[in-house]
């Protein structure tokens, strides 16, 4: 007789984007004449970089000749790629990763909630909230945590780093000490970031507890500052604490088409080899023509092109941290990051906001409890909408008032 897996279970309510697009669904059939402008889930708008579409074409070119066909990939990905990415992400920065520590994926969703199978089932997790949900709902589904408690929102057994506005919405060494620890720089949902101190802070921390840091800088193309890491390797000794994901989706546009890498120092030789073996059982490669069209990203036209676009989300950005504050609102991020995290209004949920703003203004946020309890009145806004339909968002919300 089969048996379910139990902890599943303890997932509470349906994934947070679920939730809130039924909402939004059951609010246009309700006003069909309202023009809702979506601002809450984080994927992008704008269409791919020419070099990226051009060599998507070559692709599949060589795909319909048997002289260049290509079948699987080989496990890490293909070398020219993984090459590519350490030229150009990491030696750039002064940063030490090898090309065969680079495991080239289709994104970092599943890299995220994979990883975790690499430790045993007591360790413990030490997450930020507000936080990307990904990284607790998946240690909840490998039964590492305890239930959660409807009173405090919190799962038994995860060690939550409140990240408020007393704290500067920055994570704080927790009391007990964690075994792994999920960090996310520039943040989703908050938008901040941490300074390079900062963030030398976190690795001489693990160093020292012996915990391993799960860095998602999915969002580091963003960084406009100087002064803030866009990898947690140009930290030292991070090659002996430190898991690195990254993304596509943001930097170029890749939502649709799916790429992304996670770095494994082989100083962390064991987790190396068993992330090696966890490719080579479990997976069988981002397509060829994806990763052919993930190296066109770092040709120089390429670069050109997808920083036009994360300037056009930028900008967006701008408009919103702009646009919100001048309506009356605490508001934070924005800067270095696609999103911006506002206060709703007094004696108001993030819940109640989210309904209140698509009743009265048709504008979707997130509402910032979805993203764990410190995130109770708060919502998220994303940078990745069409420009001028930003504008327009901002502008009714802004009419709405604080
Ligand atoms: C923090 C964070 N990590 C990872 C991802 C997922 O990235 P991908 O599209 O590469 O799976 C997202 C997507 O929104 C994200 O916000």
């Amino acid at each position: 007789m089969y048996r379910i897996n139990p902890h599943y279970a303890k997932l509470t309510g349906s994934y947070l984007f679920s939730t809130v697009a039924q909402k939004q669904h059951a609010f246009q059939d309700a006003h069909p004449e309202v023009e809702v402008i979506r601002l809450s889930i984080g994927d992008v708008t704008q269409p791919l970089a020419p070099a990226v579409i051009a060599a998507l074409h070559e692709g599949v070119d060589e795909m319909s000749r048997a002289e260049t066909f290509k079948g699987y990939a080989p496990d890490l990905g293909y070398a020219f790629l993984r090459e590519t990415i350490v030229e150009h992400d990491y030696k750039a920065r002064g940063c030490h990763v090898e090309a065969d520590e680079v495991f080239v994926s289709d994104g970092a969703k599943c890299d995220c909630g994979n990883i975790q199978e690499l430790f045993v089932p007591e360790s413990r997790i030490a997450v930020c909230d507000p936080v990307y949900p990904v990284y607790v709902d998946s240690n909840v589904m490998a039964g590492r945590t305890g239930v959660c408690d409807p009173k405090t929102g919190r799962y038994e057994g995860v060690i939550y780093m409140p990240c408020t506005r007393e704290n500067g919405f920055k994570p704080e060494f927790p009391k007990e000490t964690p075994d792994l620890i999920y960090l996310c720089f520039p943040n989703n949902p908050i938008g901040g970031v941490l300074t390079k101190e900062e963030l030398q802070g976190w690795v001489d921390y693990a160093l020292r507890v012996g915990a391993i840091i799960l860095y998602d800088s999915a969002y580091e193309a963003f960084i406009g500052e100087e002064g803030i890491p866009h990898s947690i390797y140009e930290c030292e000794g991070a090659r002996g604490c430190a898991i690195e994901f990254r993304s596509f989706s943001k930097t170029a546009g890749f939502t649709g088409l799916r790429l992304g890498y996670t770095v494994i120092p082989k100083d962390l030789k064991e987790l190396h080899d068993m992330w090696a073996r966890r490719h080579g059982t479990k997976y069988n490669g981002a397509p060829y023509i994806v990763q052919k069209a993930g190296a066109a990203v770092y040709t120089p036209e390429g670069q050109r092109q997808i920083f036009e676009t994360i300037g056009y989300y930028k900008r967006n950005a701008q408009v919103i941290l702009d646009g919100v504050r001048a309506a009356g609102y605490y508001a934070v991020g924005g800067t270095n990051s696609p999103y911006v995290w506002y206060a709703v209004p007094e004696g108001m949920t993030s819940w109640g906001y989210f309904d209140y703003l698509l009743e009265k203004a048709g504008v979707v946020c997130t509402p910032g409890s979805g993203f764990g309890p410190s995130g109770e009145g708060y919502v998220r806004l994303t940078a990745f909408g069409d420009y001028q339909k930003t504008v327009e968002a901002v502008e009714r919300i802004r009419r709405l008032g604080a």
